[in-house]
């Protein structure tokens, strides 16, 4: 890895998720070299020449559309190729359409990767995940999906709105599918390091009671409300996946629900599925057993089944 000093990102795929991941890479000024891929050359080579003319303003990077040997030397190689869903289309729906793709895609990068994380974000994203790690053969802490840190970024944001409070202050996660069977922990969430009962107890503001199926319809049926208004998501994804390429090239640990293969953990294995991960250089230096209730802890096991039998498919 090249690390801290001068961060290398390739992103395959240059459609809306890929594109605005390089855009926020450069704005934030986390990666010093970004490569775009796709299989429409044309289009990376347009978004390239886009984004370059913003260089004037932004801190100093090297944005270029390239291929597969320029893999080589990569700290994060960022997989977002493939097909979206349509509206009303499940993540699930996208499965064979987007494994065939993810394994070519493995096939090319292969050949020149040495030290580079591998990240998936296309949808299904734990099958894609799981198909990625068979298909690398790289232990399974290198590669890493982007799971339901989006979810969680969403579930937080909702908290935050209701109780008035800084989204930094708001802890929550989302685990299992990034989909229909994601689990919220509330059992988990801590506001201003108080449980959420206390804190509610506590607040003189006079709202409605917090309406926590409300809460979680919002955060499950996020991305169909956004698809069907603009036709897909970018930003918070972008930003999400920043966030997990900034914790590993800075080395930060960051507590993120990342997909990884589980070997147990939380009674799972042989399966991609989202769980609370230390994100390090690494990639994720450890998985975090975090204490379910009984509901909770259902819910997951009945979400992994969900997602063992579709890896099946693509093993
Ligand atoms: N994990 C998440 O949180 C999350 C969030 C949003 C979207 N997504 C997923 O990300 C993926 C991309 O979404 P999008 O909105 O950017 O789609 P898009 O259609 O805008 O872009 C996809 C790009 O992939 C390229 N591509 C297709 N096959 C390729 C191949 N074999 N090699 C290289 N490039 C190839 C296409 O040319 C296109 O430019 C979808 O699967 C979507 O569901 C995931």
């Amino acid at each position: 890895m090249r690390g801290e000093t001068m961060p290398k990102v390739v992103v395959v795929g240059s459609g809306s998720v890929g594109t605005t991941l390089a855009y926020t890479l450069q704005i934030t000024g986390v990666a010093t070299e970004i490569v775009l891929i796709d299989s429409n050359r044309e289009l990376a080579e347009g978004q390239v020449m886009d984004m370059n003319h913003g260089l004037p303003f932004v801190p100093p990077v090297h944005i270029y559309a390239g291929d597969y040997p320029d893999c080589k030397e990569a700290d994060v190689i960022v997989i977002t190729a493939g097909a979206r869903q349509k509206p009303g289309e499940t993540r699930l729906e996208l499965v064979d359409r987007n494994a065939q793709i993810c394994k070519s895609i493995v096939a090319s990068i292969m050949p020149h990767v040495s030290e580079a994380l591998l990240l998936v974000v296309t949808n299904p994203v734990h099958i894609m995940t799981y198909a990625v790690v068979k298909h690398s053969g790289l232990p399974p802490h290198r590669v890493i999906g982007s799971g339901t840190v989006l979810d969680s970024a969403r579930f937080r944001y909702l908290l935050s709105q209701h109780c008035s409070i800084d989204t930094h202050n708001v802890h929550a996660y989302v685990i299992g599918e990034h989909g229909d069977s994601e689990v919220l922990l509330w059992s988990q969430v801590r506001m201003a390091g108080t449980s959420l009962e206390l804190f509610c107890a506590h607040c003189a503001v006079g709202c409605a009671p917090l309406d926590k199926t409300k809460i979680t319809e919002a955060v499950k049926n996020s991305a169909y409300h956004i698809i069907e208004a603009k036709g897909s998501t970018n930003y918070g994804v972008a930003l999400a996946v920043t966030k997990i390429i900034e914790s590993v090239i800075r080395d930060e640990h960051s507590v993120l629900t990342v997909s990884m293969m589980l070997s147990g953990e939380y009674g799972v294995s042989e399966c991609c599925l989202s769980v609370p991960c230390i994100v390090d250089k690494k990639g994720v230096g450890r998985i975090v057993e975090t204490e379910l209730d009984q509901a909770e802890e259902n819910d997951l096991k009945q979400s992994a089944q969900i997602l063992k039998d579709v890896c099946k498919r693509v093993a």
